[in-house]
């Protein structure tokens, strides 16, 4: 009389749906997707408009509070992220027990994570003082974070934030500059990160912010949700694409018509496990609204280089037009998404590839502690899914 446990379930009926494609694990107000149009809404304002009119700093002001700031609450806020970009002291021997050549993103895991480890005073998560200032600190510690790991890379001293720089300069200041040259800041790299920023700030219930929101419901600390955020990021199928798209580029080696069209095929061949990288989207099946600005920026930075004619460039606008007019594209809904154009900028400014998923993570942070304040600031439940048991039925120990 065996029971078969694999059909049995305590009460009753659950849905089954592996990767999460048709099911709503929280509600949120914070950012809408029609995936079938390529419309973003972050609190309603469109992705475009706000690239275009506002800046960073504001748009986490938006994200975390639901509304624009008025003149004085910008200052404030902005003010406030300024006086939080430093990080203790003792934070430095984090790095230092680090191999010289780990990854920045695996530095960075632990270096966020660790951050709990300097701010008991306010861990009290269901104070919403505390849950503020734990936000502000994250926004504000992350670009100096991120600037540490890359410094720690190459073997050059840390950088201290300038307070007197607005958020995207202060982070290029902290990556470039080094104590044997002046770095002059160019306003266009300056406003090229802030986009990037911008349009990697948040995307709803992505794998890593559901990430952040599972580890937050236990009850967890802001710092280690985030360290769980930044760790599912790193993958190349979420934040890891970008780097993928340049080695990618690289690999394609010139835009020669016959040899882009050999990775498409490759693309398109089911027994070969090469994808396009920075194409398609679990979301978006008509285009990303975020690769449009982020062509553009791209086509700004180059620009301003010199660079309109640079080989990598020159090979993605092909591998893009080809590919939109090939059929396995048109019929699978693939477009380039953000992350198509992103790492050919960041390469231009000078950031190596190592760094472009760790820059993902700076942009993100926003997202996640947004969704992370929303949850813990409304009812929730633990996050706890089911499975669909596919192991063996009840058996005995066998006699020895
Ligand atoms: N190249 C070739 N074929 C693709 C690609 C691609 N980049 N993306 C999807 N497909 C095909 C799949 O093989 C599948 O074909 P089939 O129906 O014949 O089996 C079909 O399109 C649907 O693809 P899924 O894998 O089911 O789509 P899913 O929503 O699960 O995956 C993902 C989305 C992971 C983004 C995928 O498109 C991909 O791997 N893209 C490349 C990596 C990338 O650019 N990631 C960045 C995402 S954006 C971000 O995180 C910011």
């Amino acid at each position: 009389d065996v029971i078969d446990i694999r059909s049995l379930t305590a009460e009753g009926l659950f849905t089954y749906d592996p990767g999460f494609m048709a099911t709503s694990s929280c509600q949120s107000a914070i950012t809408y997707i029609d995936g079938a149009n390529g419309v973003l809404l972050h609190r309603g304002y469109p992705i475009g408009q706000l690239a275009e009119h506002s800046n960073f700093v504001e748009l986490c002001y938006l994200l975390l509070n639901g509304e624009l700031p008025s003149q004085e609450e910008y200052r404030e806020f902005e003010a406030n992220i300024r006086n939080h970009t430093m990080v203790h002291e003792q934070l430095a021997n984090f790095y230092k027990g680090f191999r010289r050549d780990a990854h920045p993103m695996s530095i960075l895991c632990g270096v966020v994570g660790g951050l709990a480890a300097f701010y008991h005073d306010h861990m009290n998560i269901t104070r919403e003082e505390d849950r503020r200032i734990s936000a502000i600190r994250l926004i504000a510690k992350m670009p100096t974070l991120a600037a540490m790991s890359y410094k720690y890379n190459i073997g050059q001293p840390f950088n201290y934030p300038r307070n007197d720089l607005n958020y995207a300069e202060n982070f290029l200041y902290m990556m470039f500059s080094n104590p044997c040259e002046e770095y002059k800041i160019n306003p266009v790299f300056a406003k090229a990160i802030d986009r990037i920023f911008m349009l990697h700030a948040d995307h709803e219930q992505n794998a890593s912010t559901s990430t952040v929101r599972l580890a937050g419901s236990t009850g967890a600390n802001p710092f280690a949700c985030i360290s769980a955020g930044i760790a599912a990021l790193w993958g190349p199928a979420h934040g890891g694409a970008n780097e993928a798209v340049l080695n990618m580029l690289d690999e394609i080696g010139d835009e020669s018509e016959e040899n882009i069209q050999r990775y498409i095929d490759r693309a398109k061949n089911k027994d070969d496990p090469f994808r396009l990288m920075g194409f398609g989207h679990r979301v978006y099946r008509s285009f990303d609204p975020r690769a449009k600005v982020m062509k553009e920026t791209c086509d700004e930075v180059l620009g301003e280089l010199g660079m309109a004619d640079d080989p990598q460039l020159k090979i993605a606008k092909r591998l893009e037009e080809i590919a939109l007019e090939d059929d396995y594209f048109i019929e699978r809904q693939l477009y380039p998404n953000v992350d198509f154009y992103s790492g050919i900028i960041l390469k231009a400014i000078g950031i190596p590839t190592n760094m472009f998923t760790v820059i993902f993570a700076v942009s993100r942070t926003i997202g996640w502690i947004s969704h992370w304040n929303e949850m813990i600031s409304g009812e929730y439940k633990i996050g706890r899914p089911r499975q669909l048991y596919v192991g063996y039925n009840q058996r005995d120990y066998p006699a020895k």
